[in-house]
């Protein structure tokens, strides 16, 4: 049997008279619950002009989760984001969250594999900005950063306006670092350790100026006058120089070279080529930078130490620019190998243009294998990924240096990208299809950051007194 239409109700067939009044009441009422809780534009398919009943729209409640739980609801949406333990940087463009970062706490908590950081992006994508960003605001969790590589000067505002300081390095200027310091010993280190440190930094360095000016790999004689100059210094001097170490090269000290068997003469001959690739920094173009004792102390409880050298190797001359900073980072490494320093980061901006040189290449590489044994964060800029390949050929020493560089940047931050760049970046870094259309199009400031198995685009969201400070375009 079929029921019957009444006032827009459906009334069973054959139920009693009080049982419809009851049928109605109850409409009613959940038509007045509905009308309330109803938006006004949707008010009328419930209860339209005519009263007939019409499907009504699926109600939901309005629900609030946090992004952990909805990030399963709608995963690729909604990322749950790397947790509120970090500095802030700016928003994360898909899940509208916070986005915070720090190295050190990824790093504990397995996210990342290494705290260094790989920075790439077309020139005035913002690569600098968001380094000076997330630094100088690290430093109110306690970290600290040293900028051995700053070819532009444009950290030294930064340093200065959080209570750092810069070394202006350049010809004419009055300060000069000794190379060869050997720097505080740490108190965890024993003193008889601490000498073969020394020993090895300072042989490490003599070994990076000579290659790298010479552009080839040293020989084993070559070694042996290296590393007696270098005794023979030592033996002479608390702080050995540069210039000592081209004194015996050139006149190598007749006792002690017997002592190992050698004549002088002959290892005056073998080491002729070396001692003139070293003069380069006691009478060449970087002469009075680092030929003598230092004007200047590290001071490693600065929050932020740079170096200053943009006026090394003007016109291009980034030679000139590899060996200050080989003698720059042996210097600062004195301080940096205090494993009890605190959490550091050292930045190399614009490091493309110092990364064509093996040997300074291998400096690089050792100190980020080093990384974590020191509690710090090495931060390369470059302006794209081929900057890597470009350091040589296809299986040379110089390319698998590099890209061992890159394979030990768990973070890479990439700003927008050539078209011409899309595809090799995508290879290298393993991106997605998405994440490759998304960094084609990345606005300024805003950046794919890519971690082992997450990635975020993030806005980079500047303070106005950071955006002042960071500018550099102010000479456009
Ligand atoms: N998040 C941002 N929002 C708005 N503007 C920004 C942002 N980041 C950077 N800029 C602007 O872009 C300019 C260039 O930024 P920055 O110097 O960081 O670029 P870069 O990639 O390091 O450039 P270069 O390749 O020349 O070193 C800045 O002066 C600033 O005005
Ligand atoms: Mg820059």
């Amino acid at each position: 049997m079929m029921g019957r239409r009444s006032a827009g109700l459906y009334e069973p067939a054959g139920g009693s008279r009080r049982a419809r009044l009851a049928n109605r009441r109850a409409l009613t009422n959940a038509r007045k619950t509905v009308a309330s809780s109803v938006p006004d534009d949707l008010a009328e398919s419930v209860d339209g002009p005519t009263g007939i009943l019409r499907p009504r729209p699926l109600l939901v409640d309005p629900h609030r989760a946090t992004t952990r739980v909805l990030r399963v609801a709608y995963p690729f949406l909604a990322e749950s984001g790397l947790g509120t333990d970090g500095t802030y940087l700016g928003s994360d463009v898909f899940s509208g969250g916070s986005f915070v970062y720090d190295p050190w706490v990824l790093y504990q908590s397995r996210v990342i594999t290494n705290p260094n950081m790989l920075i790439a992006g077309v020139i005035g994508s913002g690569k600098s900005t968001t380094a000076k960003a997330l630094i100088t605001r690290s430093i109110a969790l306690g970290h600290r950063a040293y900028v051995p590589c700053d070819p532009k000067g444009e950290w030294t505002a930064v340093a200065e306006a959080i209570g750092g300081t810069s070394i202006k390095l350049g010809p004419g200027m009055p300060t000069r670092l000794n190379p060869l310091d050997a720097g505080e010993r740490p108190s965890i280190v024993s003193t008889e350790e601490w000498r073969r440190v020394i020993w090895s930094r300072r042989r490490a360095l003599l070994g990076t100026l000579a290659e790298s000016t010479l552009g080839r790999p040293m020989t084993a004689v070559e070694h042996t006058s290296v590393d007696l100059a270098l005794e023979t210094a030592s033996s002479a001097a608390q702080s050995p120089t540069i210039p000592d170490v081209v004194t015996a090269l050139f006149d190598p000290d007749r006792d002690q070279a017997a002592r190992h068997g050698l004549r002088s003469e002959s290892l005056s001959g073998d080491a002729r080529e070396v001692a003139h690739a070293i003069r380069r920094l006691v009478h060449g173009d970087l002469a009075g930078m680092f030929d003598g004792p230092s004007t200047t102390q590290f001071d490693p409880t600065l929050p932020m130490v740079t170096l200053d050298s943009s006026r090394i190797g003007s016109g291009g001359n980034d030679h000139a620019l590899r060996l200050a900073l080989a003698c720059a980072s042996s210097w600062m490494e004195a301080a940096v190998a205090d494993p009890s320093g605190g959490q550091r980061f050292i930045v190399y901006d614009e490091g493309w243009r110092v990364m064509r040189d093996p040997a300074l290449l291998r400096r690089m590489q050792e100190q980020w294998k080093l990384s974590r044994a020191w509690g710090v964060s090495n931060v390369l800029i470059v302006h794209r990924l081929s900057d890597l390949a470009a350091v040589g050929d296809a299986g040379s020493e110089s390319r698998a240096l590099a890209e061992g560089l890159l394979a030990d940047c768990s973070t890479r931050v990439m700003l927008r990208q050539e078209p011409d760049q899309l595809a090799r970046t995508a290879t290298l870094l393993g991106l997605t299809d998405v994440e490759i259309a998304t960094i084609a199009k990345l606005p300024k400031g805003r950046a794919l950051w890519r971690l082992p198995s997450r990635s975020f685009v993030v806005q980079l969201i500047r303070h106005a007194r950071e955006a002042e400070l960071f500018d550099t375009d102010s000479r456009m």
